[in-house]
């Protein structure tokens, strides 16, 4: 019985949102709007250089965006499949080459303080084997995207409608610090779900679900 009243209760109160809400929608902002945010990370990791010069795929990183809800933050062991190599810069490696051979010394090898943090989180040593003194523990990355509890994104069917990353996240691959783009709002979705033609997907594309349900569960 309880249950029948909280839920008849919810309906109303749906449809007093639904009523008042959706002709206005658009312009609608809620105060946690974090558009533009861009918060300083742990590790200076830079998209511009990954994703932009070195053309790394975002799903190399990102393999979540497919196959689940998230997206998902990669562990630092996708780091090092080339950072156990690769300690800094070339232009850094190349400029301690050039003064070891000037001394008459061997090289040593340089590790640039941005990727010792990767080391030092993995509990790494000097010689980037693993360190009793040093416990591993995970990189504190701060969350930029996230959407209120209420409400529910899923990767998967814009991932598989061919929706690229960046129409939702903008230019990812040229920022050195990632940014909130868009404002995420219900009127953004609902923009591009009403309208995905309009919203740049091609001509062919069908109009994907405004139900309430589908995003609010
Ligand atoms: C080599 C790994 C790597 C590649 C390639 C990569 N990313 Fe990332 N991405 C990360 C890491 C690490 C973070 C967390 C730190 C940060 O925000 O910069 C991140 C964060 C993000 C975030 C913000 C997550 C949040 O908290 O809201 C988005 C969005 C994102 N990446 C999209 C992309 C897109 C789009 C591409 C391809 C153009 C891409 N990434 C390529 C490693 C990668
Ligand atoms: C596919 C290879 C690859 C992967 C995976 C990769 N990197 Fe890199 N990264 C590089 C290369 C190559 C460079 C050096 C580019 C240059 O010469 O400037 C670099 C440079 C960097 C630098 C700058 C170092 C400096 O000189 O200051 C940081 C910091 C960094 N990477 C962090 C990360 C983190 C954190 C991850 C995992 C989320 C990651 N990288 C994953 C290839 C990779
Ligand atoms: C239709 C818009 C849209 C597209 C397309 C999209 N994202 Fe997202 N992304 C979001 C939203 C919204 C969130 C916040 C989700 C939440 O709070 O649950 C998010 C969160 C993220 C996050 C951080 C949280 C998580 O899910 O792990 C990463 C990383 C990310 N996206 C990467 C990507 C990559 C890489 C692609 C392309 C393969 C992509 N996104 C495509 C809208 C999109
Ligand atoms: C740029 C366009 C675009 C934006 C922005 C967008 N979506 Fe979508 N969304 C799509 C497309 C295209 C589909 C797939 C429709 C299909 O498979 O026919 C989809 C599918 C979905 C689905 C699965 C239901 C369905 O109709 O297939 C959900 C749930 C969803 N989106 C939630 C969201 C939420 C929540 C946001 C905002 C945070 C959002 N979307 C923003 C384009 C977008
Ligand atoms: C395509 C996804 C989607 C659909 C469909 C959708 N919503 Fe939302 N809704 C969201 C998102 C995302 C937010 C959070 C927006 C924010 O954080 O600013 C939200 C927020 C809300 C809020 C809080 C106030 C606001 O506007 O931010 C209410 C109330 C709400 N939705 C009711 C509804 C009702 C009623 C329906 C059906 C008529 C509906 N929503 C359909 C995605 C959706």
């Amino acid at each position: 019985m309880g249950h029948r009243i909280t839920t008849l209760l919810l309906l109303v109160g749906i449809t007093f949102a639904a009523i008042a809400l959706v002709p206005r929608v658009r312009g609608l902002r809620m105060p946690g709007n974090f558009q533009g945010f861009e918060p300083q990370q742990p590790i200076a990791y830079s998209h511009r250089l990954h994703a932009g010069e070195l053309a790394i795929d975002c799903q190399y990183c990102h393999a979540g965006a497919e196959r689940s809800r998230h997206a998902g933050i990669p562990a630092a062991s996708v780091c090092m499949n080339c950072h156990r190599l690769v300690t800094a810069s070339r232009s850094t490696v190349r400029a301690e080459e050039l003064a070891a051979e000037a001394e008459g010394r061997p090289a040593t090898r340089v590790i640039a303080p941005e990727l010792a943090k990767l080391y030092s989180a993995l509990g790494l040593g000097d010689d980037l084997e693993p360190d009793a003194d040093r416990a591993s523990q995970p990189i504190a990355w701060a969350r930029i995207h996230q959407l209120p509890d209420f409400a529910v994104f899923d990767h998967r069917p814009h991932v598989g409608a061919d929706v690229e990353c960046q129409r939702c996240h903008g230019p990812i691959e040229t920022m050195e610090r990632v940014r909130q783009v868009e404002s995420l709002s219900m009127g953004w979705c609902l923009d591009c779900h009403r309208d995905p033609a309009g919203a740049g997907l091609g001509v062919g594309a069908t109009p994907a679900s405004i139900d309430c349900v589908a995003c609010h569960y």
